[in-house]
């Protein structure tokens, strides 16, 4: 009888152990999350205060408690790291699809974004890039790309606009990185300079691993135009600044959100001051939650944000609220959901159109002085 029951205990034992995996594995689904941008190379800093974002609001969902369809859910953040280099991103593209993410925050670059998109759209899982801002990467007619930043067809003719109207430029010298996010954000901008009258003296392409440009800077000095509009990213466009200021170059540099980071005096000195640049969302402390955002940003990773965080934080929440809204963490079921996407977060409200851009995108325009970013003004599309 003795042995039976201590049988009977052990059984007994073995079934309670197995009932609280079950009860366990049902009340904490782990889901995950993904995020890509460049965590390694020259704009690293871009992409960790990314990440940064994407973690942020991973932390702060779990800490709340998150419920889905009747099941807890505990979120996990799978970042991978693509280099800015379009080749790594597919690659990271394809890891993350391996590791059963339900949705995407990627990538930060136009060139990584566009080919990646192509790896997502064949899994059927969300792709919702905090900066990619060239207008193709959402004309493909992929049903699984999205974005939350304003395009380069709105920021081009914008800048060109601030140029024009407030700047008073005449004349203006162009170079561009040669990617998908420098060139097109620099031929954006030269058409709509050209219809307001702005005279284009030259066009110039370099690379986005370049980094000494004194010959360029050098015949553009000799073309002693008002302007230099450089299409590409800070860890370019703050030397190049930087060299324009040490050869004696009065033009102001004018530039896209690639280059208006938290960063960009550290890279160009004190020709950050010389720089008007752009950004394809909400100014900071203009954002519903903006100030409070960068406040607990601070309080978290112990450093100021560059420029995509908020993005990336916003890009998350969108994605949980459609798994909400879709009572599913499938990817499937979360996908569907996106359409009808209204959420109110840090940057302010996102619904997306029928290709996924922005309905109501927004720039804002920045200058520096002693060291820190200035707010010009906003430009509502
Ligand atoms: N807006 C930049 C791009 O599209 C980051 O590459």
């Amino acid at each position: 009888m003795k042995g039976s029951s201590s049988h009977r205990t052990l059984a007994l034992t073995i079934i309670a152990v197995a009932c609280t995996q079950a009860v366990a594995a049902h009340a904490d689904q782990v889901v995950k999350i993904g995020h890509s941008a460049p965590l390694t190379g020259a704009i690293a800093h871009l992409g960790k205060d990314s990440e940064n974002g994407a973690r942020l609001a991973v932390e702060e969902i779990n800490a709340k408690g998150l419920v889905i369809g009747g099941q807890r859910v505990t979120l996990q953040l799978d970042s991978q790291d693509d280099a800015g280099d379009p080749r790594a991103a597919t690659q990271a593209a394809q890891k993350l699809v391996d590791d059963k993410i339900v949705g995407v925050v990627g990538h930060l670059n136009s060139g990584t974004s566009i080919p990646a998109s192509r790896i997502y759209r064949d899994a059927g899982i969300v792709q919702i890039s905090q900066a990619a801002t060239n207008p193709a990467y959402t004309q493909q007619g992929f049903k699984t790309t999205y974005r939350v930043v304003a395009t380069d067809a709105q920021q081009g003719p914008a800048l060109a606009t601030y140029a024009a109207q407030s700047l008073h430029v005449k004349t203006v010298a162009i170079v561009d990185d040669a990617t998908a996010y420098g060139q097109g954000l620099a031929n954006e901008f030269e058409k709509t300079a050209k219809s307001l009258g702005i005279r284009v003296v030259s066009h110039d392409a370099t690379n986005d691993k370049a980094i000494d440009f004194r010959a360029i800077v050098t015949r553009i000095k000799g073309e002693n135009p008002d302007a230099i509009m450089y299409g590409g990213m800070d860890a370019t466009g703050g030397p190049f600044a930087k060299q324009a200021r040490q050869l004696g170059v009065r033009a102001r540099v004018l530039a896209g959100d690639g280059v208006c980071s938290g960063d960009l005096p550290n890279l160009a000195g004190t020709a950050a001051d010389n720089v008007v640049c752009s950004e394809a969302g909400m100014a900071l402390d203009r954002m519903p939650g903006g100030t409070a955002f960068a406040l607990r940003y601070q309080n978290r990773f112990h450093q100021p944000l560059q420029v995509y965080a908020p993005f990336a934080y916003d890009a998350v929440f969108i994605i949980v609220d459609a798994m909400q809204r879709a009572q599913s963490t499938d990817p499937a079921k979360t996908l569907a959901a996106m359409p009808a996407t209204h959420y109110r977060g840090v940057i302010g409200e996102t619904s997306f159109d029928a290709k996924g851009d922005l309905q109501h995108g927004v720039i804002s325009l920045y200058t520096y002085k002693d060291g820190k970013k200035q707010l010009l003004d906003v430009v509502k599309l």
